[in-house]
């Protein structure tokens, strides 16, 4: 038995996930910070994230980075897959388009897949998939349109979702994850939000937030490292924790579920 196998939680055999390029301090970012992000740091930090990923289990998919796009190893916004098809996004932010078209050619080999039309944009960081349930943020990069379509394709799987506003952070995965054990980890902003009731709720002290963007895999929730009262919350669930660092995808405003794509 997986550690923390529950009725919520979808076991991945595969990941998809691309290579920072040399450019990729030239992606998006509302992140401040003193020093530069650095080239060798971030691929060191990537590197140990597969390395994470092909040790419980998964086959990693590695993709070449995109010269033209610095922000593509933030593989996760360009497609949402289920168990029964890959939905090929829109990214939100013009700069990040064409981002989907490689990840599209890699999932048709696996799946059936479909697509989010303009005027709809999502971004893949803003869904988040609860079992049968898909939460989907409407924020700066998934505008309504994209998320009722997204939400009839899903409808047609027979899944269920109901948008929720992203109101902080870039997406809503920034704010909000599924941890396993009917529990959501979230930031205080999203603590007694009203789409999110029936499940449990471990609640981020402020000075953590970054910590919600923490990641279940198959029974093992992968963290961002430094962050020590998360990491006390987090082991009331008894499941194994690992803890990355994520300092150069941090100052890119991406995170650890950003740069991978289970399935
Ligand atoms: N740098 C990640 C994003 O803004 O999409």
């Amino acid at each position: 038995m997986i550690p923390g196998r529950g009725k919520n939680q979808i076991m991945f055999t595969r990941a998809i996930a691309r290579k920072p390029g040399k450019n990729f301090a030239q992606g998006l970012t509302t992140t401040l910070s003193e020093d530069p992000p650095d080239y060798d740091t971030l691929v060191k930090q990537h590197k140990a994230y597969l390395n994470v990923l092909e040790s419980i289990g998964l086959e990693v998919i590695l993709l070449d980075a995109l010269p033209d796009h610095p922000d593509a190893y933030f593989v996760e916004d360009t497609a949402v897959v289920t168990a029964e098809v890959a939905v090929i996004t829109n990214p939100g932010a013009k700069a990040r388009r064409g981002e989907e078209q490689t990840i599209a050619q890699v999932l048709a080999r696996y799946c059936k897949t479909d697509n989010i039309r303009a005027p709809g944009t999502v971004d893949g960081g803003d869904v988040l998939q609860v079992g049968k349930h898909f939460f989907i943020g409407v924020s700066e990069r998934t505008n309504p349109e994209g998320a009722n379509q997204l939400g009839r394709i899903l409808d047609g799987y027979g899944y269920t979702w109901t948008t929720i506003a992203v109101s902080a952070g870039l997406h809503l995965k920034s704010s909000v994850n599924y941890v396993g054990k009917n529990t959501l980890l979230v930031t205080e902003d999203f603590a007694n939000h009203e789409k999110l009731g029936g499940y449990k709720k471990i609640v981020i002290d402020s000075h953590e937030a970054y910590a919600a963007n923490t990641l279940l895999v198959n029974g093992r929730l992968l963290m961002p490292a430094g962050h020590p009262g998360t990491r006390k919350k987090l082991e009331t669930l008894q499941l194994e924790i690992i803890e990355l660092d994520t300092s150069e995808v941090r100052k890119m405003d991406g995170g650890l579920t950003c740069m991978s794509i289970r399935f």
